[in-house]
């Protein structure tokens, strides 16, 4: 049995790194029984105002953002922190060599139906070590993660994970308080039959993507020649799971349903970390044409279309873009 930090111990020499997943997991461990009590821990409901996003909080959005807020800031490691319920990022160590980045609560419409949700966190380099950091600092393209991974509170609590070149994964034991290793480099499939989309944005889709969506629909009786299945987990770590698990494609593509938004994912709470992830993990991630990690960012709280999982699928999806954009 490998715990999770004798795993940290043994796969990385950065110290700072290690602490500060230590950090955010143990957080994850009071998430997860806020979550196991439920009503009776009174976190379910509105908060009764509305994030940076424009999205009305629940009382667990901020609960779990200001959890971690309050850990990292005690992480002498940590130069600061953004969230996607903060309007702006929050200077912590200046002699720090990190920047943390999360979603505190992914998937908050499933909070009070007692179904999956999860934390995304994100760790960048801090270039200007004993200054004061501001928001501009974390505008680092994905590639230049150090780590990234995700809580999952669902039947259990699992953590994904990846420093250096794996992604591993470690389930919660409840009883001794330890992330115990369970597997240490998991690979997905180049080959998929089951997809993940809100189907009901479909007019608001670009032709390509409405053309993919109907090629798999179609299935057996269309260019496909086999069926697919879909599956919606409503919770962005519940789909990614399940394509780290067993394959699968996940898309939150571009829509014109807002027109300020070029998707409805954020590309640096959730779309880095995950991609990041899945990359590692032998599958692909784009914005449908473009690698995810490759994007240079100019706004913390920037959205980005999202289509990730299974290598070859990932490959379909561009080329029927590539060739919409070239008719
Ligand atoms: P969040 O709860 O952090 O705002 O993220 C929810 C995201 C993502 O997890 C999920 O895939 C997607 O929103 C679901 O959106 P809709 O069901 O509203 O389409
Ligand atoms: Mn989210
Ligand atoms: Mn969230």
């Amino acid at each position: 049995m490998t715990t999770l930090t004798q795993y940290l111990n043994n796969h990385s020499t950065n110290t700072a790194v290690n602490e500060t997943i230590a950090t955010i997991t143990e957080v994850g461990k009071t998430i997860a029984q806020l979550l196991r009590r439920g009503a009776l821990a009174d976190i379910l409901g509105e908060a009764g105002n509305q994030n940076v996003q424009g999205e009305e909080q629940k009382k667990l959005d901020v609960l779990a953002n200001d959890l971690l807020l309050d850990a990292l800031a005690s992480n002498a490691h940590c130069a600061g922190v953004a969230s996607e319920e903060l309007d702006n990022s929050t200077p912590a160590h200046a002699d720090g060599s990190l920047l943390v980045l999360f979603d505190p609560l992914d998937g908050s419409s499933n909070i009070d139906i007692n179904m999956a949700v999860g934390t995304i966190f994100s760790i960048l380099p801090y270039q200007r070590q004993g200054q004061i950091s501001v928001d501009k600092d974390f505008l680092q393209a994905g590639n230049q993660q150090l780590a990234a991974g995700y809580l999952l509170y669902g039947t259990s609590t699992m953590l994904a994970l990846t420093i250096a070149n794996d992604v591993a994964m470690f389930s919660l034991d409840p009883d001794s308080g330890d992330y115990v290793l369970i597997e240490e480099k998991i690979q997905i499939d180049a080959d998929t039959s089951e997809y993940s989309i809100n189907s009901s944005n479909y007019r608001y889709w670009r032709a390509p993507m409405q053309q993919y969506i109907d090629e798999l629909i179609d299935g057996e009786a269309g260019v496909r020649g086999r069926d697919f299945n879909t599956r919606w987990v409503a919770a962005m770590v519940g789909d990614v799971h399940r394509i780290l698990c067993r394959g699968g494609l996940f898309t939150y593509p571009f829509d014109t349903k807002y027109a300020h938004k070029a998707g409805k994912l954020r590309l640096m709470y959730e779309a880095n970390p995950m991609s990041l992830l899945i990359e590692r993990a032998g599958g692909g991630a784009t914005d449908a044409v473009n690698r995810i990690l490759d994007i240079e960012p100019n706004d913390i709280h920037q959205r980005v279309p999202v289509v990730l999982g299974s290598k070859n699928e990932v490959a379909y999806v561009k080329d029927l873009h590539l060739q919409h954009a070239a008719k």
